[in-house]
């Protein structure tokens, strides 16, 4: 059998499907693996450092056309799919809910689609969930990209030349990105203030020392997989006019909350932002899927009457080296829990919740049910 791992396509994409620490759970299995030339430039390692672990180095196209199971962070092009080994397998992170074109491309050339965001959120299933893995690293660089961006600092300071007053911080969307954005301001010194409409977190957001901001806005509550159920425009209004509030009194305000495969609520409008005082920073972590902020832009810090609304995308890719860790960590787990010695390959056992849920093309044929 023939693995391959595929360098990121984004220049922006810093990190690696493969890492030092984690490769030795592939070179264990009875199979020959490659990896594209330049792969851990991001994580400051080199082919050679790879090499000396037992991979070999080779070309994209090589890799492309060769492997029985290429792994990737990013998504590759329709062209690539078609330079494929029919009956191949094409397992990473490949953002399914934008690309029907890449899921076409997999059932004309009979390439096996697993899509990692598709990992369903059961307990066997916790060590393969990129979504998780990288929302958490996310989280926390989402606390320190804000905090440069204030012209204050974020713990409280008695000091000779007088008292600094902590920073303010509000979290709104309290999933995994959330959680580690409150437990990061709270480890610098913010005072943190939290909202999620799965009243659930209130326990989790009390005992990382925040506050846990109520608003009542009727029934809302969460799916069988623990994300949050979509609010009406009532409720979404309801919930804009409470909360602004909270908004005006803070030094920085965080945005997570996001809907699974539907574009993400608008909860902070133009009148909100007229509130926050100038120097105040809105971080719009669901940008990439339609943002949370009214006139937040992807890579870009907006500054409105003051206000800096910051857009960046990819956080995880800013701690690059522990994102690959974690994700090579999350990949080498589908791999190996699917990997079978004696065929040497891969078994699609769709009676297995996991197969079901993250492959969305089998041989030829779409079998995750959302793309059918
Ligand atoms: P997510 O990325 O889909 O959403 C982020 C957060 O935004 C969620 O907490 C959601 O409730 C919140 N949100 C949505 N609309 C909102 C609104 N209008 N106002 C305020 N907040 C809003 O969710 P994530 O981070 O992927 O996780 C959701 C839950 O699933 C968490 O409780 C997490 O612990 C759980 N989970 C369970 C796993 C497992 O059992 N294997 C694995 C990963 C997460």
């Amino acid at each position: 059998m023939i693995i391959s791992a595929l360098k990121s396509s984004d220049k922006l994409d810093n990190r690696s499907p493969i890492h030092p620490d984690t490769v030795s759970a592939l070179t264990k299995l009875d199979a020959d693996i490659y990896f594209e030339e330049g792969i851990g430039e991001g994580i400051f390692t080199s082919d050679k450092d790879f090499q000396e672990l037992g991979l070999n180095i080779s070309s994209r196209e090589e890799c492309l056309k060769n492997s029985d199971l290429l792994i990737t962070n990013q998504p590759v092009t329709v062209d690539e799919i078609s330079s494929m080994k029919s009956g191949s397998t094409l397992l990473g992170m490949v953002n399914p809910f934008s690309n029907q074109a890449l899921i076409d491309a997999c059932v004309t050339s009979k390439i096996n689609l697993v899509s990692m965001e598709f990992i369903p959120r059961i307990t066997r299933a916790q060590k393969m969930d990129v979504l998780s893995s990288q929302a958490n690293l996310a989280g926390y660089v989402s606390v320190l990209e804000s905090a440069n961006l204030l012209s204050t600092a974020l713990p409280m300071m008695m000091t000779a030349a007088g008292t600094l007053k902590p920073a303010r911080v509000f979290v709104i969307g309290v999933g995994v990105a959330g959680l580690q954005a409150i437990a990061t301001a709270k480890r610098l010194g913010a005072r943190v203030e939290a909202f999620d409409t799965r009243d659930v977190v209130e326990e989790q957001v009390n005992s990382l020392g925040a506050k846990f901001v109520k608003i009542d806005l009727g029934e809302t509550g969460q799916t069988d997989q623990g994300y949050a159920k979509e609010l009406s425009p009532e409720q979404i209004q309801k919930q804009k006019d409470l909360q602004s509030e909270v908004c005006a009194r803070s030094d920085i305000v965080i945005t997570t909350a996001q809907l699974f495969g539907r574009p993400a609520p608008q909860l902070i409008d133009n009148k909100t932002l007229e509130k926050m005082r100038p120097g105040s920073v809105v971080f719009d972590m669901a940008v990439e899927s339609g943002g949370n902020v009214e006139g937040s832009k992807l890579d870009e810090v907006v500054i409105k009457n003051g206000v800096k609304i910051v857009g960046f995308s990819n956080l995880a890719s800013k701690v690059a080296g522990h994102a690959s860790l974690a994700l090579s960590n999350n990949f080498n787990h589908w791999i190996c829990d699917f990997h079978d010695k004696e065929a040497n390959n891969i078994i699609f056992d769709f009676e297995d919740e996991i197969i079901k849920s993250s492959v969305l093309v089998y041989d030829g044929n779409v079998t995750n049910e959302r793309f059918k």
